[in-house]
């Protein structure tokens, strides 16, 4: 097999609720079982907003991401925006949803990619990876666990396409430029679903929610969490509160009622028997992930 060297390879990914983390964990093994050594960076505490990015001998670097209203979430725009000129660095862009590889979805790339252009940063593959939906909808059972069971062989078969050099660019249609543009909205509504969001009495002052966000954004005054002006909505205060005491009344449908647990699904995995995807009924809303599965 001709694999492509890569001396030095950097990982940089944001994670809400950790399905964008597992997808980075497994690029990292699969490109250590290829012999190639990786350097992770998740986009957490302001490091985003380091000035100076020293990528002079970094020959490839890794992004990804979850997508958010059809967009990538601020950390990595920001990030972006610190990085200096490109000098052709090739650069792979994996994007995670929740509803599928389907238009809208498929727009989330496109305002990164402008950007990593203009810095002459040189964009050799792209690719939407499927999770389990944090967001609105719940994907349903069935469907979630087969998304953990395909994920490692997925991932295999992308890094071993990466490193063999193979280019993956997918032509972005106008109506996604302009959608790209709608959906900054959600950066400020992100915001404001920080200042609705509430703590129950319930609540024991364990600060996960203070160390576990990965903007900054909560922080304890007298003995209760408060948020502040920095939220992306990523939700892992909701989904991750060991006692299940935030909630809000501003945005609430966005929150998946029974929680959000990739461990728990995870542990669950041997337990079902799936029949094959091409007989299930998944409903209209899951229709992406199904071809997603379906696809070899
Ligand atoms: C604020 C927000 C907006 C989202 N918007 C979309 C979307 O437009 N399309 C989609 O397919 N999934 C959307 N999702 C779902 C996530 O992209 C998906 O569940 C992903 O796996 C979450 O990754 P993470 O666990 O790394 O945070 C959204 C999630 C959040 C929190």
């Amino acid at each position: 097999m001709n694999f492509k060297m890569f001396n030095k390879v950097k990982i940089v990914y944001f994670s809400g609720t950790g399905g964008t983390t597992r997808i980075t964990n497994l690029v990292y093994k699969f490109l250590a079982e290829h012999g190639v050594t990786a350097e992770k960076e998740f986009l957490e505490h302001n490091n985003y907003l380091k000035d100076i990015y020293d990528i002079k001998d970094i020959d490839l670097i890794i992004i990804l991401f979850p997508v958010y209203a059809f967009d990538a979430p601020e950390p990595i725009y920001k990030w972006t925006k610190r990085l200096p000129k490109g000098e052709r660095t090739p650069v792979v862009i994996i994007s995670v949803s929740g509803g599928g590889d389907i238009w809208p979805n498929s727009a989330c790339r496109v305002g990164i990619i402008k950007r990593l252009q203009k810095k002459d940063f040189n964009i050799i593959y792209e690719r939407m990876m499927v999770m389990p939906s944090n967001f609105m909808v719940s994907t349903n059972e069935h469907l979630a666990i087969r998304l953990l069971k395909v994920l490692p062989s997925k991932m295999a078969k992308i890094v071993k396409e990466i490193l063999e050099g193979k280019k993956r660019r997918i032509k972005p249609k106008i109506a996604g430029k302009i959608l790209t543009t709608i959906c900054k909205l959600e950066k400020p509504c992100a915001r404001i679903f920080a200042k609705g969001l509430k703590v129950r009495l319930n609540c024991n002052e364990c600060r996960w929610c203070v160390n576990n966000c990965p903007m900054d954004n909560i922080e304890m005054q007298e003995n209760k969490p408060i948020f502040k002006w920095n939220c992306v909505a990523c939700l892992r205060c909701i989904y991750g509160c060991p006692k299940n005491a935030i909630y809000t009344k501003i945005f609430s449908f966005i929150i998946i009622k029974k929680g959000y647990n990739l461990n728990k699904l995870q542990k669950q995995i041997d337990d079902f028997e799936l029949e094959p995807i091409e007989n299930s009924n998944v409903g209209f809303l899951f229709k992406g992930v199904k071809e997603y599965l379906m696809k070899k």
